[in-house]
């Protein structure tokens, strides 16, 4: 499938898609403390997800039971909410959820701390973030896709890290996902070129260890293979003849 490129019209409807998304993100950070279930965030974002009028698209897709991805510790993505988990102070969590609004995907991750965590936990979570914002620094009109993976490679590299190769960024729009997948690691091609009204969600993945991860039993949750660490951040974003804009930010 070719890239997508939106109109105007549907611009407008990615921006409003993605703002309810990240109101959604606002509150439900205020919920995440020591005591309360995964399952309790996932009912919590289904409902502020249906009080806007939206629908969670993660619910059903390729079978997937719940509304939210939460990821603890060394989860990397794609953990089933679970009313008998329950977070404890020090664990990090990944929330991962997305809504269609007038058929308008938005999608986005962060990983949160539960109460104080640890100084490399607390550093993981930053570089994650940050490895983003330098990606996305090349998410222009003219540059080329894996400018953008390069760009997020070299910012984790100097850290050891392991970034997930399994799962990829990708195209959002009238589906979740959409060409093109955007690797989180260097690249030998270019890539297509990026042009404006191309919406796409980048999203790496970073573990403190090695990049290898496996699946669990329940053939959702994905784990690190070492039992490192992980952390996730990801944000829906427009690519502009200027700056990017960042469609998921609160
Ligand atoms: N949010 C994931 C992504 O970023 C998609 C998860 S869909 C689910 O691509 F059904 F697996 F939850
Ligand atoms: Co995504």
């Amino acid at each position: 499938m070719a890239i997508t490129i939106k109109s105007a019209r549907e611009i407008a409807l990615m921006r409003e898609s993605c703002k309810l998304l990240a109101d959604v993100f606002q509150n439900l950070e205020q919920a995440i403390k020591p005591g309360i279930s995964t399952m309790d965030l996932n009912i919590l974002a289904d409902k502020l997800i249906r009080a806007h009028g939206c629908i969670p698209n993660f619910l059903n897709y390729h079978g997937y039971p719940a509304s939210i991805c939460a990821s603890v510790n060394d989860a990397v993505v794609h953990g089933i909410p679970d009313k008998n988990y329950i977070l404890q102070e020090g664990d990090i969590i990944s929330i991962d959820a997305g809504l269609i609004y007038k058929g308008y995907h938005s999608d986005m991750a962060r990983t949160f701390g539960v109460g104080t965590i640890s100084e490399e936990a607390r550093l993981l979570i930053e570089r994650t973030r940050q490895s983003f914002f330098d990606g996305i620094k090349m998410a222009k009109a003219g540059n080329y896709l894996y400018d953008i993976s390069n760009a997020i490679d070299a910012s984790i590299k100097p850290y050891g890290y392991g970034i997930v190769r399994d799962l990829v960024g990708h195209g959002i729009g009238t589906e979740l996902h959409e060409d093109p997948q955007i690797p989180n690691f260097a690249q030998k091609k270019h890539g297509p070129k990026l042009r404006a009204g191309m919406t796409l969600a980048i999203e790496p993945m970073i573990n403190i260890g090695r990049a290898d991860v496996e699946w669990l039993d329940d053939d959702w949750t994905v784990v690190t293979e070492d039992g490192s660490l992980s952390a996730h951040y990801e944000n829906t974003i427009l690519v502009t003849d200027g700056e990017p804009e960042i469609l998921t930010l609160y």
